[in-house]
């Protein structure tokens, strides 16, 4: 069985690669501050701390789901976000050479200006935030490693791995009558974390390599995001009001008209986009299990 070591396995993403790679793959997955069973701790700007687990797991694939991903934490603090989605980024694709390893790199639709959303594989990205521009030059960090795979996601949820993902949240500010205001004029596609993993799994089991769009199939709004979560989970819409982005003065911009194609990932794979209503029973399942 091939061995996977997944950076970032306590996150939303690495948490969902280790259910759903666990069958077809020996994996090892690493956490930085929130510990759990079975995770090794790794700080992946620490090159010796990389470079000692590298060696010891000797994986053929790393998954690298770790990176600085808060948007306007991004825009003030631009070195920070360079030293992790950047410079540590090129330090895993050194020792994934070292090894022979495929490194596969977990990117965003925030490469991307949001002025005519959605992309495909070859529209041409330009950022215009910090976590943007740094997540786009370790894309390219990431091709240094001899044998890559790049999958670009955006607006990711799920249940059961990391619940400050925006789905999650207003599921319990609904639930608790707290009014929301949700932004009306950005637009992306939103993507369970767990399709992602299902991706993943089918791009390396047929050793795929290159740049492809995961995501859900719907492109829409957050506000309109806001409403389709109130219906479907039965709760009250009215608390939801739309606003303007620019309302907000978050620290940084965003795509406005973002959002994904996936066409590829379907022709090649077979696995076409994930409706959101799918995404949403499969929440729904797990929030019962969980009582
Ligand atoms: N969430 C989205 O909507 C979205 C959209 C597009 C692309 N992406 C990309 O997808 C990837 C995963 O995102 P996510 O939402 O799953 O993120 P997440 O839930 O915030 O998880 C981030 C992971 O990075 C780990 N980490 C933080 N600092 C680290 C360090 N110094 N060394 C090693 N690991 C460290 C965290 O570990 P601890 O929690 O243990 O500290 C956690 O496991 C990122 O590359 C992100 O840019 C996310």
């Amino acid at each position: 069985m091939e061995k996977i070591l997944i950076i970032g396995a306590s996150g939303q993403i690495g948490g969902a690669c280790m259910n759903v790679l666990a069958a077809d793959f020996k994996l090892v997955g690493t956490y930085f501050s929130h510990a759990k069973e079975n995770l090794l701790k790794l700080d992946f700007t620490d090159k010796e701390n990389l470079e000692s687990v590298m060696k010891s797991v000797k994986p053929s694939v790393v998954i690298l789901a770790s990176a600085l991903t808060n948007v306007d934490y991004c825009e003030t603090h631009p070195l920070e976000a360079k030293k992790m989605n950047e410079d540590a980024v090129s330090s895993v694709a050194f020792e994934c050479n070292k090894i022979n390893a495929k490194l596969v790199y977990i990117s965003t639709d925030y490469v991307f200006d949001g002025q005519d959303g959605p992309y495909t594989e070859e529209d041409i990205p330009s950022p215009i935030s910090i976590y943007g521009r740094t997540k786009y030059n370790g894309e390219l960090n990431a091709k240094k490693a001899g044998k890559w795979l790049i999958i670009r996601t955006g607006n990711v949820f799920d249940y059961g791995f990391d619940e400050k993902n925006f789905v999650v949240r207003t599921i319990e500010r609904l639930k608790n009558n707290e009014q929301i205001k949700v932004q009306s004029d950005l637009f992306a596609s939103p993507t369970l974390a767990t399709h992602i993993a299902n991706a993943i799994r089918l791009l390396l089991l047929a050793k795929k390599s290159g740049l492809y769009n995961v995501c859900g199939q719907e492109v829409m709004s957050r506000s309109q995001l806001a409403t389709q979560i109130a219906v479907f989970f039965k709760l009250n819409a009215k608390l939801i009001t739309p606003i303007k982005s620019s309302e907000l003065n978050l620290a940084a911009s965003r795509p406005l008209r973002g959002g994904l194609i996936s066409k590829k990932l379907e022709l090649e794979v077979g696995l076409p986009a994930m409706p959101l209503q799918t995404a949403f029973s499969l929440i729904q399942k797990k929030m019962d299990k969980n009582g």
